[in-house]
């Protein structure tokens, strides 16, 4: 998603109005052209399941011969010291601390054992997901009025975002959860935004950095029993979009909407003296986090109100590193990757061994990052990879016409002198100040603004070496008219009319020399969303827009097959198949809920599409992974009941006597709740064949 403020704010990208409302409320002079990867041979896909049609029923809708069930749901106990039974009116920090998170989005497992390579089969799984952000629509079944939420619901609710991590293990009866027999023993645990972390690299003494994290301890006790390290800051991690992993066996947990989780406003004393130094008032501008909620303020904890903690907001917005195999293990936030809206951290290993982390912030015009680590991994030695991405380099995409582009190197010195040759007065004064503001630095820089990057894959062997060819999920963009290199606007019978991409695309990037430490890239057109049997046509959403829904580019069509809007989560299959999962498609094809269609980046445009999953009334399909056998398929369904099958918001809806939209997963008069699925064949064969 794109939302997390306690409510239903969902943020920056207003595709229409759907979820959107109620803020409170709710030259290339290094380019070697021929060294770069050649194009993919065209193969013939494999994808021998029957295209599942569009539906807006409130379940999963699977191919003949597939069936689901619920791996794991909001509130699940993780812990046997908690019930069976979950009870969401009766939910405290307590016991929420022991159950599965809210608002499931990224996936991934790691052997219960660790082994590098992964191994190709594995019974038992340590799972990690992420809880992106809390609804109150979607909690205290209830709760007739928001006004009447208490500070220890809301409390209550931040424990609900974060990362959990769970042993599962397949067995007579295919995939489930193993319970813990309690917090600290086996595998298990939540981390929210009041576990300790550390922060490494160079934001770590930045003075923002320093003032939110005393500000943090002040407010937050520490209940690690002195277990937790001297400098750890108690702010935890939130906001957990997508990630990526690590061949040494941890977990990147992606901040991106961070900014719901503070409330303040420029009339509180603190703020409005924050907001002097222009620097604090570009990243507030720019990252959104001054805003108000329609509790009292003195309802939210202490350390996400502004008035108290002006800075707090600094402490978000990073990728954080997990060790899913020591449930004491401290999380570390990894500054040297830069401050953004982070939808996603994929790893691929470069050819001298370096390690290539791919990220997209997820924003409007936002841009495409790479950092390069100045280590290399050690495949014999777990312990000595551990902090492999706590010094490197920063590198922001600039696509170019003709199918070409550059990484840009973020450096104090570059942004500077670009910014003072462009006029602007912005400056950096370290390398820490370059991190916490990185997006701005590559703006200055002229890193290309992007259709809203959200997940990226990069296409890797099985010893971790990425090929070079990288997957970037642009989901859409409702502003800018006019296409730009690597956000193409559709052909349309008005080909001079200016559209916006509320239907996404997804872009093909090929590192030089098929390396992922190269400094150059080509790219392509990889599949537009939209309707391949649309030459011209436009749509219209449920907002009322127009949209334009070709598939061609250039003349071009990239994909055959099945229509689909807006992707955001991506998986690659060890045949290169590719699984896209949507967000807000409903709102361009209100016929069909969120889904999962699938393609291949072994043949040629145009790509065939199929659609493998619907999911249920209001639910954005996030985390697709396959089990290490591919015999099963996982997914995260998130916030099943947001809106109804004509869009209407359940945040709006609600407080006036609505029934709740969806009954996922449970049935019947249940109260959704978001869950994680595993889907499977009724023969046990693998999933897509
Ligand atoms: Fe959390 Fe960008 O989706
Ligand atoms: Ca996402
Ligand atoms: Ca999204």
């Amino acid at each position: 998603m794109t939302g997390n403020r306690l409510s239903s704010k969902h943020l920056n990208e207003l595709i229409a109005s759907r979820r959107a409302v109620l803020r409170g409320l709710a030259g290339l002079p290094l380019l070697n052209l021929a060294a770069c990867a050649t194009a993919p041979q065209p193969v013939p896909a494999e994808m021998g399941f029957a295209s599942v049609p569009a539906t807006n029923a409130d379940t999963v809708t699977l191919p003949l011969g597939y069936r689901w069930r619920k791996l794991i749901a909001w509130g699940d106990g993780l812990f046997e010291t908690v019930s069976a039974d979950f009870d969401p009116d009766a939910l405290t920090r307590a016991e929420q601390e022991q159950r599965f998170g809210q608002n499931n989005d990224m996936l991934a497992w790691f052997a219960a054992d660790y082994a590098f390579p992964p191994p190709a089969d594995s019974d038992r799984l340590i799972l990690c997901a992420n809880n992106e952000y809390a609804s109150l629509e979607l909690a205290y079944p209830s709760l007739g009025n928001p006004r009447e939420t208490t500070a220890a619901q809301i409390e209550a609710l931040y424990t609900a975002v974060g990362v959990t991590v769970v042993d599962i293990v397949r067995d007579g009866d295919g995939w489930r959860v193993v319970r813990g027999a309690a917090l600290g023993q086996g595998h298990n645990r939540r981390i929210t935004p009041f576990t300790p972390v550390q922060f490494t690299g160079p934001a770590a003494r930045h003075p923002w950095v320093i003032a939110a994290a005393r500000a943090v301890n002040a407010a937050e006790p520490d209940r690690s029993g002195g277990r937790a390290q001297l400098d750890a800051v108690r702010c935890g991690t939130a906001a957990n979009c997508a990630g990526g992993l690590t061949p040494w066996g941890t977990y990147l947990t992606a901040e991106e909407n961070f900014d719901g989780l503070f409330v303040g406003r420029e009339r509180d004393a603190t703020v409005r003296e924050a907001l002097q130094d222009d620097a604090y008032a570009l990243d507030a501008n720019s990252f959104g986090y001054v805003a108000g909620a329609p509790f009292p303020d003195t309802h939210f904890p202490r350390q996400f109100r502004l008035a108290e903690n002006p800075h707090g907001p600094a402490l978000y917005g990073w990728i954080t590193e997990i060790d899913p195999y020591d449930p004491h293990s401290t999380p570390k936030k990894r500054t040297s990757l830069g401050r953004k809206k982070n939808e996603c951290a994929t790893t691929a290993l470069a050819a001298d061994g370096r390690v290539a982390v791919y990220m997209g912030d997820d924003q409007r015009n936002e841009h495409v990052y790479k950092f390069i680590s100045r280590g290399r991994f050690d495949p014999d030695n777990r312990a000595a990879n551990m902090n492999l991405l706590s010094d490197g380099d920063l590198y922001a995409a600039q696509f170019l016409e003709d199918g070409v582009g550059r990484w840009l190197h973020l450096t104090v010195e570059a942004a500077n002198a670009a910014a003072q040759a462009a006029d602007s007065p912005i400056r950096f004064r370290d390398e820490a100040d370059l991190m916490v503001r990185v997006r701005e630095a590559a703006r200055q820089m002229g890193a290309t603004p992007m259709d809203r990057p959200e997940d990226i894959e990069a296409l890797r062997d099985a010893h971790w070496r990425g090929s070079g060819s990288v997957l970037i999920a642009c989901t859409n963009n409702s502003e800018r008219g006019f296409h730009r290199s690597g956000n193409p606007r559709r052909e349309s019978d008005r080909p001079h009319t200016a559209q916006n991409n509320l239907a996404g695309h997804v872009l093909r990037l090929d590192e030089a020399n098929g390396d992922s430490a190269a400094m150059a890239f080509r790219w392509d057109v990889f599949a537009m969303g939209g309707d391949p049997n649309a030459e011209n046509a436009t749509a219209t959403t449920r907002g009322g827009a127009l949209v334009h829904v070709s598939t061609k580019v250039a003349g071009k069509q990239t994909i055959d097959g099945d229509r689909f809007a807006c992707p955001d989560n991506l998986l690659v299959d060890s045949s290169q198949r590719v699984w896209i999962t949507t967000d807000g498609g409903d709102n361009v094809f209100a016929d069909c809920n969120d889904c999962v269609v699938v393609t291949s980046a072994r043949t040629a445009a145009p790509r065939p599409v199929k659609r493998f999953l619907v999911g249920p009334l209001g639910a954005e399909i996030c985390g697709p992974l396959m089990a290490p056998d591919e015999r099963a398929f996982f997914c995260a369904v998130q916030h099943p009941g947001a809106n109804d099958a004509a869009g209407l918001e359940f945040s709006q809806t609600r407080w006036s006597g609505a029934a709740a939209p969806s009954h996922f997963p449970d049935g019947g008069d249940s109260w959704p709740r978001s869950a994680v699925i595993v889907v499977t064949r009724d023969d046990g064969g693998r999933i897509g064949d």
